[in-house]
């Protein structure tokens, strides 16, 4: 029977904090499929993740199929807006919530990868994260700053990622990131930069797939999910409505679940998907194909 068999492989996803995203169902799905999972998680929000598993808050999310609960080999801090440690501001670095952690730069997590599991010990990256201070603000209201910022977290944080990562991977390895279709088409609200980013990450795709490929023999690829409510897109502030919308116009208007994000992930990152690569899937119930809306006044279509 052909099947999804990670079962030896070490998958790292970064971008985890709760149970409520993408990088966990991603994380879920490449554990149900057998491989190993670390995680990487922005400084800021790691106490309350820590705190949330340490106490049972998502045991829930966290059951496996056979009972278990899904583990966590590691959890590295990191902030994917800092290469190297020197690049982060002596306000970062003396913060609360970065000074104890060690080094959560790129470099700092590929340095305790190593440390810790040696010379090649990743099959699996996977970029589940994103930020842009001002996403609230429509891109004409964005400054330069903004802007960037949404660019540095969102986009070249892959390049990073690759980069620095790409020489420890085993043959076969895979990376994957996450994006949207507001970098094609126009969503209003989602604003700050956030579409440029994610355009941004599409063509990175591309272009990584092609270097990193010549270079490290790895696979590069992006999905583009539809909307869910998770914490990151819950500050867009308009998810429900955005949701609500892809629903009624999308060709399924079965609810989209981040468990489909995560096992179309765990296709994508397994050899089954070996000649996969520079892609940008689609997960989101077909909603990209559509040209015009069902809903509203004079329009054909109607809700299965
Ligand atoms: N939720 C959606 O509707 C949707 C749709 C399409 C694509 N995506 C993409 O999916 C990915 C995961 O987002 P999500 O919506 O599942 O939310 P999420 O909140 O689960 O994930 C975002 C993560 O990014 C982390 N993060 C923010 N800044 C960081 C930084 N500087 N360094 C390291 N980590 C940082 C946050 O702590 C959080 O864990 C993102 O790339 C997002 O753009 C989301």
């Amino acid at each position: 029977m052909l099947s999804i068999d990670l079962k030896g492989k070490r998958a790292l996803v970064a971008g985890v904090a709760d149970d409520g995203g993408y990088g966990f169902a991603i994380a879920k799905a490449l554990a149900e499929a057998g491989a190993t999972v670390c995680v990487g998680t922005w400084p800021p929000a790691l106490n309350i993740f820590l705190n949330l598993l340490e106490r049972g808050k998502i045991d829930d999310s966290r059951r496996m199929p056979d009972g278990s609960l899904l583990q966590f080999e590691k959890i590295y801090p990191l902030d994917a807006a800092y290469d190297a440690l020197a690049d982060a501001p002596e306000e970062i670095r003396g913060n609360k919530r970065y000074k104890d952690v060690g080094d959560f730069s790129v470099a700092g997590l590929a340095q305790r990868l190593g440390q810790d599991f040696g010379d090649h010990p990743l099959d699996i990256v996977v970029h589940s994260l994103a930020n842009g201070p001002e996403v609230k603000k429509p891109l004409l209201d964005t400054s330069r700053a903004g802007y960037l910022a949404a660019v540095s977290v969102s986009a070249y944080s892959l390049v990073s990622l690759v980069a620095r990562l790409g020489p420890l991977t085993r043959p076969g390895a895979s990376f994957l990131s996450l994006t949207y279709m507001a970098s094609e088409r126009v969503v209003p609200g989602y604003g700050g930069g956030m579409s440029s980013a994610k355009a941004a990450l599409e063509s990175d795709t591309r272009t990584l797939a092609f270097e990193a490929g010549r270079k490290y023999g790895v696979r590069v690829n992006t999905i583009s999910a539809g909307p869910l409510a998770s914490r990151a897109a819950s500050a867009i502030g308009l998810i429900q409505r955005m949701i609500e919308y892809t629903r009624a116009n999308s060709p399924l208007t079965r609810e989209l679940t981040a468990a489909d994000v995560g096992r179309a992930a765990a296709f994508l990152l397994s050899p089954l998907a070996a000649g996969v690569t520079g892609s940008v899937v689609y997960v989101d119930n077909g909603y990209h194909a559509m040209g015009m809306g069902v809903e509203g006044p004079g329009t054909l279509g109607g809700a299965a």
